[in-house]
């Protein structure tokens, strides 16, 4: 499902809505959140509109990826989300399950990988998230997986670590196969800068296999892609 936005606010209120939904038909919803800066409009619009009315503890948040920085780093999405959402609800702490960004990377991403089969359900034999929210980058990234390291797409444990192609920051990233194994998964892509791989992605053009993105095909089927107007500018009849 494919819904176009006027504007990221427009989406944000939008995807905060849904979020609202699922929290009041759910008794617990296991979430991992992306990170870079579309996240922030939803964030700021959550903690405006939904600060009182959200049961937050039924939200039980994990991060899809995470850069490995220190949690007080301005590029950890940690930081990012404490900053835009969490410093501003009330929230039990044992619902926050962050990537430890400070600690070495392959023995973080083993860790993680331990804590989501012990803290998610199983199917599949692997963890199961009910939402797995994603962004996009222009390189037609998700999460942490790029396009010089597809491969890691079908890592064989469910965390590997990756890294960023122009910086080599090393990242923590859950991989295609617990992705792909969410009950939903939803993207938001908001800004003329991914336009051109939405239009790649979507149309199916030559290479388009070659973006991580194009690889998410949650096995559930429900997958959702939320876009504003530019990100949708090359697509839109
Ligand atoms: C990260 C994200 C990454 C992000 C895309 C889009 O850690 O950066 O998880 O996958 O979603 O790079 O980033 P923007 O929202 O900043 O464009």
């Amino acid at each position: 499902m494919l819904k176009i936005f006027k504007s990221k606010e427009e989406l944000a209120a939008y995807f905060s809505d849904y979020l609202y939904e699922l929290n009041q038909k759910h008794e617990k919803l296991n979430i991992a959140l992306s990170g870079g800066s579309t996240p922030k409009v939803v964030f700021d619009h959550l903690s405006l509109n939904y600060r009182d009315k959200m049961d937050w503890s039924k939200m039980h948040f994990f991060w899809g990826d995470e850069r490995c920085v220190p949690p007080e780093d301005e590029q950890s999405n940690y930081a990012m989300t404490k900053h835009h959402l969490f410093s501003k609800i009330t929230i039990p702490e044992e619902n926050i399950n962050r990537i430890l960004g400070e600690s070495e990377p392959s023995a973080e991403a083993m860790r993680y990988a331990n804590l989501l089969d012990y803290k998610l359900n199983t199917s599949n034999d692997l963890p199961e998230f009910d939402l797995v929210i994603l962004g996009m980058g222009d390189d037609g990234h998700t999460a942490s997986i790029f396009p010089h390291e597809i491969k890691l797409w079908d890592y064989k444990d469910h965390c590997a670590v990756a890294k960023h192609p122009e910086s080599g920051q090393r990242r923590v990233s859950i991989n295609g196969q617990v992705i792909n194994n969410a009950q939903e998964v939803v993207f938001l892509v908001t800004g003329i800068n991914k336009s051109k791989k939405v239009k790649e992605i979507h149309k199916q053009t030559a290479g388009y296999m070659n973006y991580p993105a194009s690889l998410v095909k949650p096995v559930s089927g429900n997958l959702k892609w939320l876009l504003d107007e530019a990100a949708a500018s090359e697509i839109m009849d």
